[in-house]
């Protein structure tokens, strides 16, 4: 399942390339409202894309339905897709799952490429052949496990990004460094991820000369720096376990609270981005890895105080623990009657398949919430 990963330093010459090595008839590509006004500018003119045929869904997780899919799969239909056909999905985790979903079911499946235009997609749901859709009330329900040709990473995307949603795709990046080495986790916490935004914020006010444009551009490039190295780490572990049954476990780090963390405020209505539930998820499963597997107490708190700067303290109190306990019995990576936690003894040293009581989970919450 071995797909070609482009950091791309010439958005251009990359994207042909990369269509260029997908022999088609027809191609199409699909965005969502937000992309087809942000990101598509930046590549339309592109003579590759001259005789594309656009696909547009709404913009938000709700969209990742059988009714957007429904849509994709007639619009590919009406266009005249043959087997033959190539998807490009220009889009954040949302298009790029459902069009892969639609892509490799589409008359038993076309070829798709993926060009994920947020921090999140980049780093983690444009990778490693994921695609779905939601289905019964559950995220990612539908779906099967199949890559796209070529996905292609450019910090160009990243630049019409809010500091919430960079943070958002940053919280993966963290998990990767974690379950990798030491010397990336150090280089994720040092990183100044708020320039980006103070050096934006001050461009915008035009408060600064022109010498902040030119810092800019150099933190985007260093982020687009770690961001390859972050995809790098996912890459090696999806080559080994494609389909889940053991390593690519470690990518749950964090996961299992989270997404109970996520579930919780969806059924509250509020709204919590994804990695930011898998930052607070992250701070509950090492505090399990130091109390199971002797994570160390030092890179614990470097790591928890990092999260707690950056992405503060989710909105929780104690009366709503046997609600996350009880979605995070029903995460669908269990297996039996068990909750299952990836966790680690240590930065990079991985232990899949643990468990632990509701006494320690409820542990894990209180120390989320108190600290
Ligand atoms: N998002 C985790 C994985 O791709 O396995």
């Amino acid at each position: 399942m071995k797909q070609e990963v482009i950091t791309s330093k010439n958005l251009q010459q990359d994207i042909e390339g990369a269509i260029r090595r997908s022999p088609h008839d027809r191609l199409f590509v699909l965005t969502d409202t937000t992309t087809l006004r942000l990101c598509w500018p930046l590549v339309c003119s592109m003579p590759c894309f001259e005789t594309a045929q656009m696909i547009t869904i709404g913009d938000t997780d709700d969209n990742k339905t059988l009714d957007s899919l429904t849509h994709v799969w007639t619009a590919l239909q009406e266009g005249g897709a043959t087997r033959h056909s190539l998807l490009v999905n220009l889009g954040g985790g949302m298009v790029t799952d459902l069009g892969g979903f639609a892509a490799s079911t589409f008359k038993r499946g076309i070829a798709y490429i993926n060009i994920p235009t947020t921090l999140l997609s980049q780093v983690d749901a444009s990778v490693g052949g994921k695609t779905g859709i939601n289905f019964g009330g559950l995220k990612n329900e539908i779906g099967v496990f199949n890559c796209a040709v070529s996905v292609i990473l450019s910090s160009e995307f990243l630049r019409s990004l809010d500091h919430k949603n960079l943070l958002s795709g940053y919280a993966e990046m963290l998990k990767h460094g974690l379950i990798s080495d030491e010397e990336s986790w150090a280089e994720l916490l040092r990183f100044e991820l708020d320039s980006i935004e103070h050096s934006r914020l001050k461009i915008e006010k035009e408060t600064v000369p022109q010498s902040s444009i030119f810092n800019l551009q150099s933190l985007y490039s260093q982020l687009g720096a770690l961001v390859a190295k972050s995809v790098g780490i996912k890459e090696r572990i999806v080559e080994e376990d494609p389909t889940e049954k053991g390593l690519r476990k470690a990518l749950n780090l964090g996961h299992t609270a989270g997404h109970a963390l996520e579930s919780l405020a969806m059924e509250q209505g509020r709204t919590v981005l994804h990695g930011y539930a898998v930052a607070w998820g992250l701070i509950c499963e090492l505090y399990l890895s130091v109390v199971k597997c002797g994570f160390p107490k030092d890179k614990f708190r470097q790591t928890v105080l990092f999260i707690r700067q950056h992405y503060g303290d989710p909105d929780i109190d104690c009366k709503q623990y046997e609600r996350l306990y009880a979605f995070m019995q029903h995460d669908k990576k269990n297996e039996g009657n068990s909750i299952n936690f990836t966790l680690l003894g240590g930065i990079g040293d991985i232990r899949i398949n643990q468990q632990a009581t509701k006494e320690e989970i409820f542990e894990m919450l209180d120390f989320l919430r108190d600290g």
